[in-house]
């Protein structure tokens, strides 16, 4: 059993659904959108990122390593034709796509380095990903570390690996959403990069 299992029937709280629909209005303001693209959201829980493409792309793929998540997805995708999914993990992928977008997934995942070549390698030429995760925190955003291995990523260390990795055109924008909790704010950034 997949550790988010056990949020999924609770997860779409309005903060997230607003912090998704933020992210996903960046990604169209910064990445031409259009009926030729195939788009993956890996880690897309419950698809509150992905569901405001949906219509300005040909194809949506979403994977996950929570079933219980991608239930919940599925529930809601009826309407979409457009729209797969797949209980599986990033580096487990065989596919390619035009554009990979993710939101706060990244610190969930131990080695970024291996990522990047990963997403990379899963573009088609002249393809882009969209990451959105948290920036530099002080470590009280999880109450629990159990699967955290970042505590968010700095614009150095993300602009280093994402270079390392092949990819062109860094562009890394902050505070493109903030979350209020325990009294404390914690700001997102959407890293974008080119193959
Ligand atoms: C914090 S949740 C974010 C879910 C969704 N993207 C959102 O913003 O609401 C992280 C999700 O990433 C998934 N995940 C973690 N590691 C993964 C991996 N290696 N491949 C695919 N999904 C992964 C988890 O199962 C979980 O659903």
């Amino acid at each position: 059993m997949n550790n988010f299992d056990n949020y999924a029937k609770d997860w779409n709280t309005e903060t997230r659904i607003k912090c998704s629909h933020t992210i996903a209005n960046s990604i169209k303001n910064n990445i031409k959108l259009n009926k030729n693209m195939d788009i993956l959201d890996f880690g897309c829980g419950t698809g509150s990122l992905i569901f405001p493409l949906i219509d300005k792309v040909r194809t949506a793929h979403g994977i996950d390593l929570s079933s219980k998540m991608l239930d919940i997805l599925k529930e809601k995708s009826k309407n979409h034709k457009n729209l797969t999914t797949e209980l599986l993990g990033i580096f487990e992928l065989s596919s390619v796509f035009d554009l990979i977008i993710s939101s706060m997934v990244m610190h969930h995942i131990e080695d970024i380095t291996k990522l990047a070549k990963k997403l990379y390698d899963s573009l088609n030429p002249n393809g882009v990903i969209a990451l959105a995760d948290l920036m530099e925190e002080d470590g009280s955003f999880h109450n629990s570390m159990d699967g955290v291995f970042s505590l968010g990523f700095s614009n150095e260390f993300l602009d280093k690996v994402f270079k390392s990795a092949g990819f062109k055109e860094i562009k890394i924008i902050e505070n493109v959403f903030t979350v209020e909790k325990n009294c404390n704010k914690y700001s997102l950034f959407l890293l974008i990069g080119k193959k």
